[in-house]
């Protein structure tokens, strides 16, 4: 299968991660693992420092329905959505594309975009989804699945595969 790089457009961060890491405590890890106000939109040390909307999705998401040929009233699912901004940005990109996601966040579903309000589910990727089998055409999983370590990675993984096309493997 070849490889591809679907986020080849995704801005290039200006900062330096080594710095940011260094600069956090084991208090600042175990806050941050809560995905709540802090992780979120508080300080920096406990992750994003606030997670605003800027369109960055944009390009990804159009890069992605041409690589999997979506159509409107197709479904793709976003695994570890967060406040729903590629869900945003994927109905921006096709209008009448489905796009859903989950995320552990309650925080973060409580402080979504406007435009996807009722298509977040809180829920943990460590459970079993709950769709059926081959509900979605295509489903992304984000900057979420290293958090998993075996076998709650696999399972996670079987998961994807069960929600998507049979005819073809659609996870990134
Ligand atoms: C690094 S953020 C990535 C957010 C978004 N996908 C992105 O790339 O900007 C990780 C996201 O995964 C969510 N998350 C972490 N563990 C999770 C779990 N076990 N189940 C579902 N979501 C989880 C967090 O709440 C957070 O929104």
């Amino acid at each position: 299968m070849a490889e591809i790089n679907l986020l080849r457009r995704y801005p290039r961060a200006k900062r330096s991660v080594g710095k940011r890491a260094t600069a956090k405590t084991d208090e600042h890890i175990r806050i941050s693992r809560q995905y709540g106000f802090e992780y979120f939109d508080g300080a920096r040390e406990y992750g994003y420092g606030g997670y605003r909307y800027d369109g960055r999705w944009l390009p990804i998401a159009q890069d992605m329905i041409a690589h999997w040929n979506l159509k409107p009233g197709d479904c793709v699912l976003d695994l570890g959505c967060a406040k729903g901004f590629l869900i945003k940005d994927f109905m921006r990109a096709l209008p009448g594309l489905e796009v859903f996601g989950i995320d552990i966040s309650r925080y973060a579903a409580m402080h979504c975009e406007p435009e996807v309000i009722g298509r977040i589910h809180v829920g943990d990727i460590h459970d079993e989804l709950p769709f059926p089998d081959h509900s979605f055409d295509a489903v992304v999983c984000l900057n979420t699945l290293h958090n998993l370590k075996r076998p709650a990675l696999v399972k996670a993984l079987r998961e994807i595969e069960r929600v998507t096309p049979a005819r073809v493997r659609r996870a990134v």
